[in-house]
């Protein structure tokens, strides 16, 4: 058997008709930058997640460095946000001239230690970076419990956080709508993921959403009349029109991913020296991604590959390591809950099609492996 780590082809086999008639319709029309198919998108997401104003962009990267401009995380402003994460959580503010403030993970969740991020505050800090990564948000009470007590500006980096849901102010809301600005990433692999590169921003603030819709078309409202230096970054119509189909079964594809989540919890807390992350009480999980805590990581990662399964690895380098951020001042120590649990994680195999006898292949090659 061959497990991959993810495919698309499943899905689109299963659902050719839907997916072609979507793109042809778009050809057909041929308006391709910013169509019909982008603003009945931003309808339905916004509706979905319950945020009053979104706004499709380029990418999840490109989100982060617009939302990361409008609040002010550029020149000099120190902007908490987590070492280990993917890339363009911390690049969005160095991108910008602004400082990033980097935060150690919580070692059981993954996400970050809030305790850290207040220590680590200074004069100069101006906002705060929630990521909320691979199956639960960052507590979002304590977040803007922090901001508010602090007057930090909380741009929220969903990119992975489609579907998840967090507690604040006694309601539920979806992650990503809570802060001043959320942004989710449409990469394939994602929960709700286009095919090719894709993003969304989400604001309740009018000033704020006017600015958005402005900075992705080169800070204009009526072409050719600039009011600010922004962005070219449009969400692609064709990945609109993929988006609108897949919006057709999100709910399905989120319940998929935590039975398959489920199913390898239980075969896998049984395997005696793996570690599962921990889910916080009163938390539904989401997986976007599935990870453990695995003695010999390496190791075992060839060894399923050898068996035929594919696994990833997020995140190898914490960013305090990276070359790039060399000039922030880290060094090798700085954040241990960060650099250990860059050497023990591995991501498996999880997608909605994936079958149960795929997730019990994997589950028995783990246990084979420490036998
Ligand atoms: C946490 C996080 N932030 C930002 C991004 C960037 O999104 P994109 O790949 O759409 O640019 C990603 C995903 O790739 C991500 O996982």
């Amino acid at each position: 058997m061959t497990v991959p780590f993810y495919t698309s082809t499943r899905e689109y086999a299963a659902r050719k008709d839907e997916f072609d008639a979507a793109v042809r319709s778009v050809m057909e029309r041929g308006d391709f930058i910013l169509g019909s198919e982008v603003a009945e998108f931003e309808r339905e997401a916004a509706a979905w997640l319950g945020a009053k104003y979104a706004v499709g962009v380029a990418s999840g990267s490109d989100a982060l460095v617009i939302a990361a401009d409008l609040l002010g995380f550029r020149d000099g402003a120190e902007v908490l946000t987590p070492t280990f994460t993917f890339f363009a959580s911390t690049s969005c503010v160095s991108r910008l001239g602004g400082k990033p403030v980097l935060v150690d993970l919580d070692a059981e969740t993954l996400n970050m230690d809030l305790r850290d991020a207040e220590r680590r505050m200074s004069k100069a800090t101006k906002g705060i970076i929630p990521v909320h990564l691979f199956l639960q948000p960052t507590p979002m009470q304590p977040v803007m419990d922090l901001a508010r007590k602090r007057g930090l500006r909380v741009l929220e980096d969903a990119a992975e956080a489609w579907g998840m849901d967090c507690l604040v102010d006694g309601s539920w809301r979806k992650a990503g709508t809570v802060g001043e600005i959320g942004i989710y990433s449409f990469f394939p692999t994602k929960t709700l993921g286009a095919y090719g590169d894709a993003g969304l921003m989400v604001t309740d603030d009018e000033e704020l959403y006017k600015k958005i819709k402005s900075y992705r078309v080169h800070g204009s409202s009526v072409k050719y009349h600039h009011d600010y230096v922004g962005y070219n970054s449009r969400l692609d119509t064709l990945q609109a029109a993929i988006l609108r189909v897949k919006m057709r079964t999100t709910d399905a594809a989120v319940a998929a991913r935590a039975r398959h989540g489920a199913h390898y919890t239980e075969r896998l807390s049984r395997v005696p020296g793996l570690r599962l992350p921990k889910i916080l009480p009163g938390g539904k999980p989401v997986y976007y991604v599935f990870n453990i805590f695995a003695p010999r990581r390496d190791e075992l990662a060839a060894f399923l590959k050898e068996k035929g399964i594919g696994t990833s690895i997020y995140y190898p380098i914490p960013l305090h390591l990276q070359k790039c951020f060399q000039n922030l001042g880290y060094k090798k120590g700085d954040f241990p809950n960060a650099e250990r649990a860059c050497g023990e994680v591995l991501a498996l195999p999880i997608f909605p099609e994936l079958t149960d006898d795929e997730v019990d292949y994997v589950c028995d090659q783990i246990e084979a492996f420490y036998r």
